[in-house]
């Protein structure tokens, strides 16, 4: 089983102060930063592109885990790996060819990650386990923080345990969205150990007791 990793999600810092952000993740504990990419078409939102991990790579040794939220992501994944992604994850619904750019970001030396959204099913990640290092569950419909977990997304990452053991692989799960101290149990529970938080991360007034108490 893999050690649970809290990835605390810039979305919910402050987007004038990323360097305060960095600081507070720094001091919790954690060891990734997640990086929500948005393009205002495969997500109703906007937020930033590679230039904003290229400055904070420059400033921080944590590990980069940037998450794609963008359409044609295949075409992007040069542009962040040279910006220092230490871990890329796009979306199995926005790309056909993903087993091609998962194979290409392998070979920059950069972990590979594949995320689906709520309605999309696990079992169509069957043929593309093998490579990938992380598989991201969306636990809401993404685009935005501050949304309240799916319950029933928690099936998809037992099913997903389930096909791993089946396989004899050893990607990482993560869950993405409404994480909670009590919803980051159940996410656990259900076999997630990579757990990505926002709100209630920037909203705790103890980040280094949160981190701690899921890290374990
Ligand atoms: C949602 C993003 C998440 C978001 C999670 O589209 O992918 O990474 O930052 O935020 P919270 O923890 O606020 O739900
Ligand atoms: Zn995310």
């Amino acid at each position: 089983m893999n050690k649970t990793i809290v990835s605390p999600s810039i979305l919910a810092a402050d987007f004038a102060d990323f360097s305060q952000a960095i600081i507070k993740i720094e001091s919790s504990g954690a060891s990734w930063l997640h990086m929500d990419v948005m393009d205002g078409s495969f997500v109703p939102n906007i937020t930033f592109g590679p230039q904003l991990v290229r400055d904070i790579r420059k400033r921080t040794k944590l590990f980069l885990d940037v998450h794609l939220m963008i359409a044609h992501p295949g075409q992007f994944i040069n542009e962040f790996a040279k910006a220092g992604a230490d871990l890329i994850t796009f979306h199995y619904e926005a790309e056909v060819h993903s087993q091609k750019f998962l194979t290409e970001i392998r070979s920059l030396g950069i972990k590979t990650g594949i995320a689906i959204v709520p309605s999309t099913p696990c079992s169509v990640l069957e043929e593309i386990l093998p490579f990938i290092d992380s598989a991201l569950i969306m636990t809401v419909n993404p685009g935005f923080g501050g949304q309240t977990l799916i319950p029933e997304c928690l099936e998809k990452v037992k099913k997903l345990v389930k096909m791993r053991d089946e396989t004899g692989l050893c990607f990482r799960i993560s869950v993405d969205g409404g994480i909670n101290e009590q919803t980051a149990q159940d996410a656990i529970k259900a076999g997630a150990d990579t757990l990505v938080i926002g709100t209630m991360f920037f909203q705790s007034g103890d980040q280094k007791g949160l981190v701690s108490k899921l890290q374990i």
